[in-house]
């Protein structure tokens, strides 16, 4: 008896989104400076779900439905990888923005335990004494830019809290990350020359700066290993040199370097551009604002939190996450995506969408007073398994700022018009810095 055979399953026909005609060069120019503008008059164009031609990433769909946001998120690395390229053309190969996989996994194991919400208490100090540092020079009376006062504290605190920097090493850091991290920003969105073409060009200046850097991370690997209470350590770099991966293994000099660089640039920027906007919306919300005073000199946070949850819906800072499609074909939703394809989920066009929140256009904390928001339509900090791996320090560290500002500070209410979104290349801040006029309590 001959046995039945079975063809091969054939592969789902591709189904995709609708594409849009502008050339890959537009598209590309567009993307690294005015993404919000373009994704957004697209959307508008072609619905929720549409495909653009990017230089360096190829064909991309981009996404902006809750619904498919969550299957993106909740699909295994095996099926959405890591983007090509990534940020890890800026922090190095030994970055968490360039593993994948078991890698990616081992390695947010590791980064686990100092960024896990239970260690966030040992840190409260650290950011309330750079705050009230760095705001003890705030001008009375006259509009003040918060913008790169949070800056400065957002890295210290980072320099502090992760990397466990003081004296020399720590000055030294703060001289170089500030224009590392804007120079390297701005060439994010750009295609990376294979020559640096000598220390003037931007590449070669990027490439000098890391030799600096090197030279100090060597410093404060060495100080770190000569203190007593090594053992005791908690900050960052402690738990590096300390921990071993499942097989015994330890990190590398270099994966050390290139992940501490990844924390300090990926969560410097952002964090700073978040309390910016904080500032710029609760001076335009007089009632909010009283609030805000009433419950920071009462010791609550109810209040507090639930705006820094509406900064994040109503001025997004990073404005997309973004996945590689590996198997043949993915099925997504109605559509089907070759292998190679990558998918964005544009995350500030959810945060818009008057289909998931009502009045989107509204600034209105009160959402999420007595409700926690929904973890596949509130995604300032991506999702699944490579959600943002700083997300509670962020949380804790906005909170703790904006808690010693209001209790030390009256600031004054305002009606001028909100400020425009300005595109730092990764991060989007207020285009004047997050103005207010501020008077000591
Ligand atoms: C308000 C502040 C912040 C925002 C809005 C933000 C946003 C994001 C977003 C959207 C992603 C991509 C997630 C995804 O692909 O699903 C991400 C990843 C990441 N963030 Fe943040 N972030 C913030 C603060 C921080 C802080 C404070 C740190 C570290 C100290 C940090 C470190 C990282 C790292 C290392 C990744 C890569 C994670 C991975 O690939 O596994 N971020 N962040």
């Amino acid at each position: 008896m001959s046995e039945a055979v079975t063809a091969p399953a054939a592969s789902p026909a591709v189904r995709l989104p609708p594409a849009t005609r502008v050339p890959k060069l537009v598209c590309g120019l567009f993307f690294a400076t005015s993404r919000r503008w373009m994704i957004k008059r697209l959307a508008r164009r072609y619905g929720n779900v549409f495909s653009i031609n990017l230089p360096m990433f190829g064909r991309v769909v981009v996404v902006g439905e809750p619904e498919l946001a969550k299957q993106i998120f909740t699909t295994s690395p095996e099926e959405l990888g890591n983007i090509q390229p990534n940020l890890s053309r800026m922090f190095g190969s030994g970055s968490v923005f360039a593993l994948d996989r078991d890698d990616h996994r081992r390695r947010r194991r590791l980064l686990a335990s100092p960024f896990h919400g239970k260690s966030m208490k040992n840190y409260e100090s650290i950011i309330e004494e750079e705050t009230l540092r760095e705001t003890a020079g705030w001008p009375e009376g006259q509009p003040v830019a918060t913008l790169p006062s949070m800056m400065h504290i957002t890295l210290n605190a980072i320099l502090r809290a992760v990397f466990g920097a003081h004296g020399a090493e720590l000055d030294e850091l703060r001289r170089l990350i500030p224009p590392w991290v804007t120079l390297g920003s701005r060439l994010a969105a750009l295609p990376k020359p294979t020559w640096t073409y000598g220390r003037f060009s931007p590449w070669g200046q990027l490439a000098k700066w890391r030799r600096q850097y090197d030279v100090v991370i060597d410093k404060l690997i060495a100080a770190e290993r000569a203190d007593p209470n090594f053992e005791d350590r908690t900050d960052v770099l402690a738990l590096m040199l300390r921990s071993t991966y499942d097989d015994g293994s330890i990190m590398s000099r270099k994966d050390i370097g290139d992940e501490l660089l990844t924390l300090l640039a990926a969560g410097h920027e952002t964090t700073a551009a978040t309390l910016g906007w904080a500032f710029e919306r609760i001076t335009r919300h007089p009632d909010l604002l009283a609030a805000l005073v009433e419950e920071a000199d009462n010791g609550g946070n109810e209040l507090r939190q639930a705006t820094i949850l509406e900064v994040q819906r109503a001025r997004t800072v990073i404005d997309f996450a973004a996945r590689r499609v590996y198997p043949p074909v993915f099925q997504l939703g109605e559509w089907t995506i070759p292998r190679g394809y990558s998918i964005i989920v544009s995350i500030a066009q959810i945060h818009n969408d008057p289909n998931v929140f009502a009045h989107p256009e509204r600034f209105d904390p009160q959402r999420y007073l007595g409700t926690k928001p929904s973890s596949f339509a509130w995604i300032p900090f991506g999702g699944g398994t490579r959600r943002c791996v700083g997300a509670a320090f962020a949380n804790m560290e906005m909170d703790v700022v904006l808690r010693t500002i209001l209790r030390h500070f009256t600031i004054e209410t305002t009606s001028a018009p909100g400020e425009r979104w300005h595109c730092r290349g990764v991060a989007y801040t207020p285009k004047d810095g997050g103005r207010i006029v501020v008077r000591r309590r």
